[in-house]
């Protein structure tokens, strides 16, 4: 029996996750934990028990975990790439003294912990063609420097205290449920709703530039069958690479433009979200993942776009 308590519930994977982990669980035993400010609402408020969690207050989370008797911990706290870089001490205090307090707690109550890391990890030195599960990480970014410390952080207490941590490299999420907020990704997301909205779509990201990608039944998918996965299996346990598909903006676009030929897209390009983009890896090599815990990926982007328009236009053209 799980008793699973979700931190971030309302984020963008957190949503997602808490949903599907009631169907897979049960209502009753998936905590929908929140901060001040972002509540759950609707069918995440109604269907199952939420608590107030901040990564941030050790003694609210103990509360959470006794209470509600919790064996696992999705961890799910985090500033994304962009906006991390303008709040670059919040983005610490949330991603590594928060994840700090959850696994002394996880020590202190036997409780299993998920806390993904992500492309973000790498850096401009890391090999950028099919990165290997085990290489140069020396991002330069706030973000990326929380994710490679989350890995170490996890691994430790893994190692020292055997504390069941494990994570996947998450490359950008891409759903048409919760919107993404301040990532370098974002624009994958975008672009479908400027589609469906019939607008033209402006790239941040300048053509040519190939990040990996994943849909998020798929990602959803990583993050519950790694948590299950027999332990004996496993090689490593934190910062697996997850791969699905890799693409740049010209190949999103002509994607959709197959289902909206109309579709147009100019380019005004960040500067500072190309710099993040091109120190991150333009495609994976997942084959630990493969190996160990048996991650298959089921979408690439012809059947996640096809996807992604069908339900975005149910969503926006009501
Ligand atoms: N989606 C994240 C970001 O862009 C990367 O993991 O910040």
């Amino acid at each position: 029996m799980k008793n699973i308590l979700v931190i971030g519930s309302t984020g963008q994977i957190g949503s997602e996750l808490t949903r599907e982990l009631r169907k897979r669980y049960g209502n009753e035993n998936v905590v929908a934990g929140y901060i001040k400010g972002a509540e759950p609402t609707g069918e995440l408020k109604e269907n199952g028990p939420s608590a107030e969690c901040d990564v941030t207050n050790p003694e609210m989370i103990s509360n959470v975990v006794k209470k509600h008797n919790i064996d696992t911990i999705y961890n799910l706290a985090a500033l994304l790439s962009v906006v991390a870089e303008a709040k670059p001490r919040l983005a610490w205090k949330i991603g590594i003294d928060g994840l700090w307090n959850i696994l002394e707690i996880a020590r202190e109550n036997k409780c299993a912990v998920f806390t993904p890391s992500s492309i973000g990890s790498f850096g401009p030195n890391t090999p950028h063609l099919q990165t290997p599960q085990d290489t140069v990480q020396r991002p330069g970014t706030i973000y990326g420097v929380s994710k490679v410390t989350t890995e170490l952080l996890s691994d430790y207490y893994q190692k020292k205290y055997g504390v069941d941590t494990r994570s996947v490299r998450f490359p950008g999420i891409i759903s048409y449920v919760t919107p993404p907020g301040g990532g370098t990704t974002d624009y994958a997301v975008d672009i479908y709703y400027s589609a469906v909205k019939g607008e033209q779509f402006v790239c941040p990201i300048q053509k040519g530039t190939m990040m990996d990608m994943m849909y998020m039944p798929d990602a959803l998918n990583a993050a519950i069958q790694l948590m299950e996965a027999d332990a004996s299996k496993l090689i490593h346990h934190n910062g697996f690479n997850i791969a699905s598909m890799s693409f740049d903006p010209e190949e999103i676009y002509n994607e959709i433009k197959k289902s909206k030929p109309d579709f147009k897209m100019v380019y005004d390009v960040d500067p500072l979200k190309q710099s993040i983009a091109e120190s991150w890896p333009d495609s994976m090599d997942d084959s630990c993942a493969r190996a160990e815990w048996g991650w298959k990926p089921q979408f690439d982007l012809q059947s996640m776009t096809i996807d992604m328009l069908k339900h975005l236009s149910e969503k926006l053209l009501k």
